[in-house]
């Protein structure tokens, strides 16, 4: 039906003004697309017919009243004008069917959303090649056709004519000569003027769109920007925040993925935040054996953080209400002002206090960007009871790193 209407839009307008009698394959098309117009409406009423009787709770009931408008645009559009009027006006009526292709192309693109970007795009020349055809057939229309030129040379000067007035190109090889010419081309250079600012616009937002962190991204720097304006922040600092910026871009991590979770019902959240950790958590070599119980139930809950090199996540003697997986990058174990130990990706920390209920045993400082999971005490105690096999596997490293004895 799309196809036929398609045809029938570009088909009709040019029919109108030029004599296409010599190409008999336009007919044939012509009267196929008629036929599936016809069979259309048989569907819709078929369709409409067993909306009414569905009882389907989460599909509301077709009323007639939403019915009957496109009901109407389809009857019309079945009329067989070739039969009763050929070669009036009233064929164009048959374009109205463009409507509901068009409708058709949106109700997709609220269904597939994965398709939205795709079908945004389609929309958009699907309007771009049918305006730019009527208003060349606009122009043949008003314009006395040269007898010299064969009917595809005509069309494609009608086109070349019409796409260097949209696009503002205007070589000036073909002019208007009457005042109708010339309001005409006045209108279509408005149109070009408008829809160049609509594709600006549309693309811009579709890049921005693309990737969810590059929108995040972007959002950052204007906020970054407007807070330099009204307040005065240290170079260094400025440096090092733009930083950050750039290294949540490159990973493609830190990106608020909460927005699209917090609206869902919680087992479908459980679900896509395991998806989400999936990859990271088979990285850790203390969960990679773990059953799909303590996955699901202490994995979820671990928080990412992202770190900047040099800052200090836990420092000596302080209390500790955390411990940290790390995903990615390098962090030094300090000990009294003396560097022991090297920390990288796979390995956790902060285990120690969690474990003895004692003080920071280390100042832990990060070396490079890092990615890691934060386990909350809270969280930790319910492994304890829960999960005692794990516990002690954290144990034993913790004594392997001088824990002091109870
Ligand atoms: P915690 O004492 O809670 O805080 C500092 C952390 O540094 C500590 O837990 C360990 O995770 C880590 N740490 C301390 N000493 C060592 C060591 N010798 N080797 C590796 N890591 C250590």
């Amino acid at each position: 039906m799309a196809v036929s209407a398609i045809f029938v839009g570009l088909y009709i307008p040019l029919n109108l003004v030029i004599d296409l009698g010599e190409y008999p394959i336009f007919v044939i098309l012509y009267s196929i697309a008629s036929v599936i117009f016809i069979a259309d409406v048989f569907v819709e009423i078929f369709r409409f017919k067993r909306h009414v009787r569905s009882n389907n709770p989460f599909e509301p009931k077709a009323t007639a009243g939403k019915f009957l408008p496109w009901f109407a645009v389809d009857m019309v559009a079945a009329l067989p004008f070739m039969i009763f009027f050929p070669g009036s006006p009233f064929q164009l009526l048959k374009l109205f069917k463009l409507i509901k292709v068009g409708r058709f192309m949106h109700q997709i693109s609220q269904q597939e959303v994965r398709l939205s970007q795709f079908l945004t795009i389609s929309f958009f020349f699907f309007w771009l090649v049918h305006i730019a055809h009527w208003i060349s057939c606009g122009w043949l229309g008003i314009s006395n056709l040269n007898a010299d030129f064969d009917i595809s040379t005509t069309y494609v000067r009608a086109l070349y004519w019409t796409v260097t007035t949209l696009t503002t190109v205007g070589y000036g090889d073909i002019l208007p000569q009457t005042n109708v010419q010339m309001i005409y081309a006045m209108f279509v250079q408005l149109i070009g003027f408008a829809a160049f600012g609509y594709l600006i616009g549309d693309v811009v937002t579709l890049l921005s769109k693309k990737d969810p962190s590059t929108r995040q991204y972007l959002r950052n720097i204007e906020s970054l920007s407007g807070a330099l304006q009204i307040r005065d922040i240290n170079k260094d600092l400025q440096k090092r925040i733009l930083n950050y910026y750039n290294y949540l871009r490159k990973e493609k991590v830190g990106y608020d993925e909460s927005y699209f979770l917090d609206g869902l019902p919680t087992t479908l959240k459980t679900e896509a935040e395991l998806e989400l950790k999936k990859n990271f958590i088979v990285g850790i070599p203390l969960f990679q054996n773990a059953s799909i119980d303590f996955i699901s139930r202490v994995a979820i809950k671990l928080e990412l953080v992202i770190i900047t090199p040099g800052e200090i996540l836990m420092r000596q003697d302080d209390t500790g209400n955390e411990m940290y997986f790390i995903i990615s990058g390098m962090l030094d174990v300090v000990r009294n002002g003396n560097p022991i130990f090297l920390l990288k990706e796979g390995d956790f920390f902060g285990e120690m206090s969690l474990v003895a209920n004692k003080p920071r045993t280390a100042t832990v400082k990060a070396r490079s960007f890092c990615n890691l999971y934060r386990l909350e005490r809270k969280t930790f105690e319910q492994i304890v009871s829960d999960f005692p096999e794990i516990i002690e596997q954290i144990k034993e490293k913790a004594k392997s790193r001088g824990m002091p004895p109870d």
